[in-house]
């Protein structure tokens, strides 16, 4: 199967777990059903969640049910977080997946519920849903350190409070790694639990994730500047307007490209112990960089 259909194919798999587990939860009603079908359905890429199965597979030789988990987990996590970022406090943004964002289509209070209720949903699936106590416990670890306070929210803070400042790339390297790098270093992390690694395939396929996670981030800041609102589903060129500390306003469009491509190479050298079974990472690596959206 060639990359594009794989990841294709993991993409929609993914579709349908977070289709099957929002219909589960029966108890969910009216406007707060809708508002979280509206989002989970939006055609997000799913990157987060294809590291987690990929990298379960590299190690366990297979996906399987536990990965499935927290594929859908990450993803939820992942949402909420745009949702929140979408908001009037935050961004201030009108679009996204190619839609109006949460709160235009709803109202913000219904977006901050929706978000809160992603966030707290994925842990709940985690404790759950997971067949085996110690896995689960790992699990819900990693995700809550990498998108709580001592990563994605410190990261989400500290890129608002550099907006309209002249950042410098020490700033900007700890927004990016934190708000985005260590949700993918999370996501390879989980999978690699999932499958049943070790500690040292745990630690590259950690740092392999980091490294792809800072380079998506830097790949996203330069799309902002060089691709249309059509292609990202969402409004370009909102970072400079909002004075946004990005690699392009910092370090030029020039040395960011070169950046993520250092960091591309970075994360495919961390696969080395993985030999021909880990091409699918090495071409995620690659693909991410060269994305159009
Ligand atoms: C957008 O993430 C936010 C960033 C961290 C850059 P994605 O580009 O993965 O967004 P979706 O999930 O495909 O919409
Ligand atoms: C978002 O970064 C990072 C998150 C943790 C949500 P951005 O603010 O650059 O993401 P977009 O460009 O709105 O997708
Ligand atoms: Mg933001
Ligand atoms: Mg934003
Ligand atoms: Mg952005």
């Amino acid at each position: 199967m060639s990359f594009d259909a794989k990841l294709n194919e993991t993409a929609q798999f993914v579709n349908r777990v977070l289709e099957r587990l929002l219909a589960e939860q029966d108890q969910v009603q009216g406007n707060l059903k809708e508002a979280l079908s509206y989002v989970l359905d939006a055609p997000g890429k799913r990157v987060r969640s294809v590291l987690v199965l990929w990298c379960c597979e590299l190690i366990g030789g297979s996906m399987n049910r536990n990965a499935e988990i927290a594929a859908a987990a990450i993803e939820m996590v992942h949402t909420y977080s745009l949702v929140h970022d979408d908001l009037p406090a935050m961004d201030d943004d009108d679009f996204r997946r190619g839609r109006p964002t949460c709160h235009k289509a709803f109202d913000e209070a219904t977006a901050i519920l929706a978000g809160d209720a992603l966030l707290t949903f994925a842990f709940e699936i985690l404790a759950k849903q997971v067949d085996e106590p110690s896995v689960a416990v790992r699990l819900i670890a990693q995700l809550a350190e990498a998108a709580g306070p001592g990563g994605m929210i410190a990261g989400q803070m500290a890129d608002l409070k550099a907006e309209k400042t002249v950042g410098t790339e020490e700033i900007l390297e700890y927004i990016h790694i934190n708000k985005t790098a260590k949700l993918f270093r999370c996501a390879a992390i989980m999978g690699a639990i999932c499958g049943g690694a070790n500690g040292s395939q745990l630690r590259c396929l950690g740092e392999y994730g980091l490294k792809v996670g800072l380079g998506f981030q830097i790949a996203d800041d330069i799309l902002d500047v060089s691709a249309s609102s059509g292609q990202l589903g969402k409004t370009a060129g909102k970072d400079a307007k909002a004075g946004k500390a990005t690699y392009p306003a910092v370090v030029g469009m020039e040395k960011s490209w070169q950046l993520a491509k250092r960091l591309a190479d970075e994360a495919v050298a961390q696969l080395k112990p993985f030999g021909p079974e880990a091409d699918c990472l090495r071409q995620l690596a690659v693909a991410l960089l060269q994305r159009t959206k």
